[in-house]
C-alpha cells in the first residue's frame, strides 16, 4: 500500500480513526479544486454533467461492494437512505407485522426503525446478542418467521467491530419471505462484500469512513435490480421522476434506481467520493482486507499482551472470522484515556460509551509501525495513570 499512502498527508498524531472519518487523498483535493473552478466558470451549465453523478458514482461504489451497474445511487445521508429503503420495503410487505433489528446497532438505525414502526403500526423486535461478539447467525435465523417484514442489520457493529454473516442471514430471511436491509457503513471500502452474490435485497452505507469521501459526503443506497420496480420510497422528489424537467403534474417515478433519489444531489461531495473510490478500486478491496486482517490480529495480540495487564479488556471478537476492520478496547476510564491520547497529540482513536476506545487503522494509509506505536503510547498513558474527567465534549 506504500504508493497509496504517499497520496495522503499523514503528518501529525497517529490516526486510527479512519473508521470514523477517512483522510483526503491528493486526488480528492484536486477534484474538489477542479469542481469549484468548473462551478465558477460554467455556473448552471455544469448541471448537464453533474446530473448523472448519483448513478455514475453509485456504479463505482457498487464495484467495491459487489453490486453490478444500475443498482446503487449515491445521495443523501445513510440515515435518510435507510429511512427511504426501509419504508419502501415495509410498503412491499403489507401482511407482515414485524421489523427485526439489533438492540446494539448504531443509534440512527434503531431510531429510524422505531419511527417507521410507529408510523406503520408495526412491531420493532430488537435482538440482544453479545456486546463483544454480536448476534449469532442461528439466533437471527430463529427469530425470523412468517410475520417478519424486514430484517435490518449492520454488517459490522459500530462499537465492537463484530461482523455478521451477510450471506447466511440474507438466505435465512429469504427462506421465510422477509426482506433484508444491510448497513455497510463499517464495511464499504474495507471488507469484501458481494451483494449480488448474496442476493441481498437492500443496503446503505456512508462514504466518509473507509471510502474517504470527506465530512458529510453523501451515502449510498443499493436495491437489487429485480426489486427496483416493486419498491416505492416515501420521499417523492423530482429527482426520482421520469422526465424530471417536464415538470409534470403528478409523481411518476423512473423504473430504475433513479426512483430512490429525492432532491438535488450534493455535487461537491459526489465528486470527492468519485475520486476517493477510484483510489480504493485501484488498490483493490481484497488487498485492503488482507492488510486489515493483519492489523486487527496485531491489535488483538498487543491489547492482550500490553493493555490487559493494565486493566483494559479486548472488546472485539477473538475469532478473526467474526471481526471487521476495527478493534475496540474497554477500560473503566476509557474516555479520559482516549482524551489524554488526543490532547497529547499521540493517538487519535475515538470513544464510544459506555467504556470503549475504537481503533480503526485504515489499510490504505496506515502502517504496521503506526499500530505498534499507538499501542505503545496507549500503554504509557495508562501506566502513568489517567484521572477521571467529568465533562465530555459534544463530539467524541
Ligand atoms: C453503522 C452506522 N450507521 C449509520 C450511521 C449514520 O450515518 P449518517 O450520520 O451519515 O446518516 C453511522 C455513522 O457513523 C454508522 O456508523
Amino acid at each position: 500500500m506504500a504508493p497509496y499512502r504517499r497520496q495522503f498527508n499523514t503528518e501529525g498524531p497517529i490516526y486510527l480513526d479512519g473508521n470514523s472519518l477517512g483522510r483526503p487523498s491528493a486526488s480528492v483535493v484536486e477534484r474538489l479544486a477542479e469542481a469549484v473552478r468548473d462551478w465558477s466558470e460554467n455556473l448552471v451549465g455544469g448541471w448537464s454533467r453533474w446530473i448523472d453523478l448519483p448513478a455514475a458514482v453509485g456504479d463505482r461504489v457498487g464495484r467495491l461492494i459487489g453490486a453490478g451497474p444500475g443498482q446503487v445511487v449515491v445521495c443523501d445521508s445513510t440515515t435518510v437512505n435507510l429511512y427511504k429503503l426501509a419504508a419502501a420495503a415495509l410498503s412491499a410487505q403489507p401482511g407482515r407485522q414485524v421489523i427485526l433489528a439489533d438492540a446494539d446497532d448504531f443509534p440512527t438505525d434503531r431510531y429510524v426503525l422505531q419511527g417507521l414502526a410507529e408510523l406503520s403500526g408495526r412491531e420493532l423486535r430488537l435482538l440482544h446478542g453479545s456486546a463483544v461478539d454480536g448476534l449469532d447467525t442461528e439466533a437471527v435465523d430463529a427469530a425470523i418467521d412468517a410475520r417478519t417484514a424486514l430484517v435490518c442489520l449492520s454488517h459490522v457493529n459500530f462499537r465492537s467491530g463484530a461482523r455478521l454473516d451477510l450471506a447466511a442471514i440474507t438466505e435465512a430471511a429469504h427462506r421465510r419471505g422477509a426482506l433484508v436491509l444491510w448497513d455497510l457503513c463499517h464495511s464499504a471500502g474495507a471488507i469484501p462484500v458481494d451483494l449480488d452474490e448474496a442476493r441481498a435485497d437492500l443496503a446503505v452505507g456512508c462514504t466518509y469512513k473507509y471510502l474517504n469521501g470527506g465530512p458529510g459526503s453523501p451515502a449510498f443506497a443499493y436495491v437489487r435490480r429485480d426489486l427496483q420496480v416493486r419498491l416505492r420510497q416515501p420521499v417523492w422528489g423530482w429527482f426520482g421522476q421520469q422526465d424530471q424537467f417536464a415538470m409534470g403534474p403528478k409523481y411518476d417515478p423512473t423504473s430504475g434506481m433513479g426512483r430512490f433519489l429525492a432532491g438535488t444531489p450534493p455535487v461537491l461531495g459526489l465528486l470527492a467520493v468519485d475520486a476517493a473510490a477510484q483510489t480504493l478500486e485501484s488498490a483493490g478491496v481484497p488487498a485492503l482486507w488482507a492488510k486489515s486482517q493483519q492489523f486487527t490480529a496485531m491489535l488483538v495480540d498487543l491489547i492482550r499482551d500490553r493493555l490487559e495487564p493494565l486493566g483494559a479488556t479486548l472488546a472485539s471478537p477473538t475469532d478473526p472470522g467474526r471481526r471487521g476492520a476495527h478493534v475496540s478496547v474497554a477500560h473503566p476510564r476509557a474516555w479520559p484515556w482516549c482524551k489524554a491520547l488526543i490532547d497529547r497529540r499521540m493517538v487519535i482513536g475515538d470513544f464510544r460509551p459506555p467504556d470503549v476506545i475504537r481503533l480503526g487503522p485504515a489499510p490504505l494509509y496506515t502502517r504496521f509501525v503506526d499500530v505498534f506505536d499507538a499501542v505503545q503510547k496507549m500503554t504509557e498513558v495508562l501506566q502513568a495513570g489517567v484521572e477521571e474527567v467529568q465533562d465530555r465534549p459534544r463530539v467524541t
